[in-house]
Parts: structure tokens; C-alpha cells; sequence
């Protein structure tokens, strides 16, 4: 397989594995709902390395399906590299702007993406999917590292959106009129979906019969006589008793065994007297493969996918004010609407990490809105505007909107959703000095997590008993408080070992703690293994 090869590669590898876990902070003046937690629709605000690895204890193979919209690097944006990866030459890139300048700026971009789409692909469900728009700018680039990433095997489509309705006749070259949406699946679990059925092609099925509702398809085929002698041959109206024979250069669609069939099962339809020169095929809606939904294809035109020109004017029409809504270049939630329709089910988690104008939060909320569904978003962004313009377009779209022509805009999509700002990371060595002292949840959800891999359900987590969790090898437990002159007198003793008990299911016990006063004879009897806080957190993986 050809490399892809670029400056800065050898150290942003295995870089997803050193970002720190940071701590995820509630907001709830910010959240719209009765109480903050993890299993609402999220808001994140901050950087979306931290936040993804952040996500991972509980969200780690429960994606459904990811769309991100990261900058196009067109070299106008502003965006700026800035991942603390330990080299001195990328750390000699990190404050400035990517403009068209700037000679690595493919190489910058390929750093900023390869960490990321690594923490995407372990957020993601086995059967789920990942839809990464851009344009020109990276679009080779980026086919060839998500290859690296999910695997050459799982690419499943280059989509080409029709992202403007009219050209742009002063351009000086040829005018781009589309971007790329590139899909990649994480195995092949993934099924895609069906679109529904259009009204156009509703319309077509006018016909009715006591069998029900169909469409006269044509029966020929574009091959001439010569091509498919077994295709050229006389078939009888019973109607008239004539004889018709299709014409050399378009013979008909079936041969003379499967042309008998259809007359057996009642198939051939000579119009609506019966007495037609030519006769259709009856084809019946309630046959259709799939319910006759419509195999999506790569083809995104504006009437089905919405264009800029709509974006825009969708989030003017929010009445948010920000002075930096004019630098969002938003997608049409019509877009993301396609993409949820293809790639979810009604109960899915979807993931947008470059959430912008919150795009994906509203063609969520407006897909279960159609379908009674119940899926989730996440959404990641950045900017200070994560407040003033990404959750405030949820809330009016939850909400709704007085006055909006739309009638479920004006009324209000209804849900709710949980506000969290990126907090500090948690630094292992910063327990030692008593400096970075996590809240208990906090650590309790990372040590959870990076010692049995598996996923922490904060629900079961019961602080008073110490407990946060059980694998499927172990109970887990913490003895820890946010203190450093508590966490000085914490320890694994036997009054602890003691209130545990003899296990009941003989399942044994992980306890996180900073020191240890149990011998190793009670440590069997109460089938206890002891990780010393803050350094075993990576205990059993
Ligand atoms: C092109 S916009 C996305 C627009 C969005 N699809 C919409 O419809 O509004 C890209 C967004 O990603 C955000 N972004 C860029 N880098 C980011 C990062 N490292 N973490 C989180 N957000 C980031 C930017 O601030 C910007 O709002």
C-alpha cells in the first residue's frame, strides 16, 4: 500500500495515547435539563482531543455514527495548530495561524487530524460509521489517512455534495460547486440504511389493481436483436390476439420462459382497456425490496441536501447574536439529516467533534422529531462561542421559535441537553503533590476505565461504600478523597477489608488506595489486589 508520509508523523502516531485524561466540568446554567449528567445530549466545550479521550470511559464503542466538518484548511480560517506533542520541531509550529504561507500547512493539518480520528474510531460502534466533510484542499490527503486509521477495506463512499445552486461566473479557474463527504465504516457490521421513498417517486405507482398499487416499468431492454437473440420474439395480447414483436434495436427485458411466468402470475399489463400495442410490467409497491426505500447513492444534489446558501440562512434565521457568526461556515441540517437517515437508528448516539453552529444537534432533534426516535447527540466545540452560539441554537431549537414559518421550529423540537466544559487534566503525578486533586466521580471514572478497559456506569458508583464499579473480572473499589491531608491517612487496612466481607460470587476486589496496611494472608482471604493510587492505574489492561 502506498505511505502517507508527512512532516511531524513519526510523533503525532501514538499521540491519542498520551493526551492526559482531563476531567469533564458540569455546567448547569448552561445545560437545558433537570440534571446535568453524562447520558444526555451533550455539550463539550474545548479542545476535542481532550474531550474525546475524556469520553472515552463511557462512550468508548457506543457511537453510532461521527460526522465532523474539521477546518478545510483553505489557508483563510485562522485555525491554528496546537496539540502539545512532545517534539521540539512541532512544538516550533504551535501558536500560528495556518495561512496559504505556511509550507507544512498539510503537514500541520495531517498532525491535528491523525490523533483525532484515532479517539473518533475507538468512540465508535463496531457496526457504526464515520462522515468527515472537506474539500479540494485535503480531500487526498485525508482518503489516504483514513486508510491509515479505519483500514483501506472500510471506506465505503466519497460523497459529492452539491453544496452551491449556481455557479460563480467571475471565477477565474473552474469553479468549484461541490465539497466531498468521505464515509468510512469501523467493520463491516455497518449496514446502511435505506433513504425513505420521495413523493416524485410515490407518484409514479398511479396505478391500482385488486393486487393494489402499482407502476408500469417498461419491457424492453436497450439491446438490439443481434446482442440477444433469446430476448427477440413475438408475445401475444390476449386481449386482441396479436402478435407484437418489439422493435430489432430494443428487444424486450425477459426471456420467453421468464415472459410466461409473468403472464402466469398476472404480471403483464396491456394498459387500461387491455387492449395496448405494448405491454409494461406491473410492478407493485408492496413488493418493493426493503419496504422500497431507495438505495442511497454518491450523488448529493442541493434539492435533497440542502446548500451553503441555506445554511446560512438557517442559523441567521436563530436570531443568535455573536460577532463570530459569520466566520461558521455552517452545513444545512438537511445534509446532516441524510447522514442520520443512512447511518443510524432511531436510538443512536451520533457525535459531531467540530460542532460549529450545532448543525448535528438540530438534525438530530428534528429526526426524532419525524420518527419518534431517541438518539443523542455530542457535540465538541472549541471556540467561546460553544455557549452563545452552538448551545444557543440548540436551545432555541429545542425550544422554539416564535414567529418561525416552519410550524415544529416555531413550536420547538423539545429535549434537553448537558453542558460541560473540558476541566483540568488528571495528571497521576499531580496526586503525589496534593496539586491536581480530582473530585472523586472524576478519578473514580479513570481509574475505572483505564484499569479494566471497560465501560465506568456512573450510575452504580456509590461513594460512601468506596465502591465505583464492577468488571467483568472485578468489583473496584477507590479509597480516595480530593484532600492531600486525608489522602496522607487513606489506606487499604483490614477495618476496610473487613466491611467488604467474604465475597459472596468469589469475584475478586481491585482497590485503588495510596498505601496498604494488609497482610498478604487477609489480601487472599478477602480476594483483594491492592493498586497503589497514583501509580497502577493501567492495573489489568
Ligand atoms: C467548519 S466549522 C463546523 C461547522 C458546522 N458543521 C456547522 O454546521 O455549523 C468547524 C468548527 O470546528 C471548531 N474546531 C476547530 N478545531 C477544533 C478543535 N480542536 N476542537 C473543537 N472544535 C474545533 C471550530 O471552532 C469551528 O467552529
Amino acid at each position: 500500500m502506498p505511505l502517507l508520509n508527512f512532516k511531524g508523523k513519526t510523533f503525532v502516531q501514538s499521540h491519542h495515547l498520551t493526551v492526559p485524561y482531563h476531567t469533564l466540568v458540569p455546567v448547569p446554567e448552561r445545560s437545558l435539563t433537570e440534571q446535568v449528567r453524562l447520558d444526555d445530549n451533550l455539550i463539550i466545550h474545548g479542545d476535542n482531543l481532550a474531550a474525546l479521550k475524556a469520553l472515552l470511559p463511557v462512550y468508548a464503542g457506543k457511537v453510532k455514527c461521527i460526522y465532523i466538518d474539521p477546518p478545510y484548511n483553505t489557508g483563510t480560517e485562522n485555525w491554528i495548530y496546537n496539540d502539545n506533542v512532545n517534539s521540539p520541531m512541532i512544538r516550533d509550529w504551535l501558536g500560528r495561524v495556518v495561512d496559504r504561507e505556511d509550507l507544512t500547512r498539510h503537514d500541520k493539518w495531517l498532525c491535528m487530524m491523525t490523533p483525532r480520528l484515532r479517539l473518533l474510531r475507538e468512540l465508535l460502534r463496531d457496526d457504526g460509521a464515520i462522515f468527515v466533510s472537506c474539500d479540494d484542499n485535503e480531500q487526498h490527503h485525508l482518503r489516504m489517512l483514513m486508510d491509515v486509521v479505519f483500514g483501506e477495506t472500510n471506506f465505503v463512499a466519497n460523497l459529492i455534495w452539491q453544496k452551491k445552486y449556481a455557479s460563480a461566473n467571475d471565477h477565474k479557474s473552474i469553479a468549484p460547486m461541490h465539497d466531498f463527504i468521505v464515509v468510512y465504516q469501523k467493520s463491516d457490521l455497518f449496514h446502511r440504511n435505506l433513504l425513505p421513498r420521495t413523493e416524485d417517486k410515490d407518484r409514479q405507482y398511479r396505478f391500482e389493481d385488486e393486487r393494489g398499487v402499482f407502476r408500469p416499468d417498461n419491457y424492453t431492454c436497450n439491446k438490439t436483436a443481434d446482442e440477444r437473440p433469446n430476448l427477440y420474439y413475438p408475445i401475444v395480447n390476449p386481449n386482441t390476439g396479436d402478435e407484437i414483436w418489439p422493435k430489432r434495436t430494443a428487444v424486450w427485458r425477459y426471456t420467453r420462459a421468464r415472459h410466461e411466468q409473468n403472464v402466469a402470475s398476472g404480471l403483464v399489463y396491456w394498459g387500461k382497456d387491455g387492449r395496448g400495442s405494448v405491454p409494461a410490467f406491473k410492478r407493485y409497491k408492496a413488493g418493493l425490496r426493503g419496504g422500497g426505500g431507495i438505495v442511497p447513492n454518491t450523488w448529493w444534489t442541493f434539492d435533497v441536501a440542502g446548500h451553503t446558501d441555506e445554511a446560512k440562512k438557517e442559523i441567521r434565521g436563530m436570531g443568535l447574536e455573536a460577532d463570530e457568526l459569520d466566520f461558521i461556515t455552517p452545513k444545512p441540517s438537511r445534509l446532516i439529516q441524510r447522514i442520520l437517515q443512512i447511518a443510524t437508528d432511531k436510538d443512536s448516539i451520533v457525535l459531531d467533534a467540530f460542532a460549529g453552529s450545532g448543525t448535528t444537534a438540530h438534525a438530530v432533534l428534528a429526526a426524532n422529531r419525524q420518527d419518534g426516535g431517541s438518539r443523542r447527540f455530542i457535540l465538541i466545540e472549541m471556540e467561546d462561542y460553544a455557549d452563545s452560539i452552538t448551545a444557543q441554537r440548540v436551545r432555541r431549537v429545542i425550544k422554539g421559535l416564535p414567529g418561525a414559518k416552519d410550524r415544529a421550529m416555531s413550536e420547538g423540537l423539545g429535549g434537553s441537553f448537558s453542558y460541560f466544559e473540558v476541566g483540568p487534566a488528571i495528571e497521576p503525578e499531580g496526586l503525589l503533590t496534593g496539586e491536581a486533586l480530582p473530585p472523586f466521580r472524576e478519578l473514580a471514572r479513570y481509574v475505572f476505565y483505564t484499569a479494566t478497559g471497560e465501560e465506568f456506569r456512573p450510575e452504580v458508583l456509590d461513594e460512601a461504600r468506596r465502591f465505583i464499579g464492577s468488571s467483568g473480572e472485578y468489583d473496584v473499589y477507590l479509597l480516595y478523597e480530593p484532600d492531600i491531608e486525608k489522602l496522607k491517612s487513606l489506606a487499604l487496612n483490614l477495618e476496610f477489608a473487613e466491611r467488604l466481607g467474604k465475597p459472596a460470587d468469589g469475584k475478586r476486589r481491585l482497590v485503588f488506595a495510596p498505601a496498604r496496611f494488609l497482610t498478604d494472608r487477609y489480601m487472599e482471604q478477602y480476594r483483594i489486589e491492592y493498586a497503589q493510587l497514583p501509580h497502577e492505574m493501567y492495573k489489568t489492561r
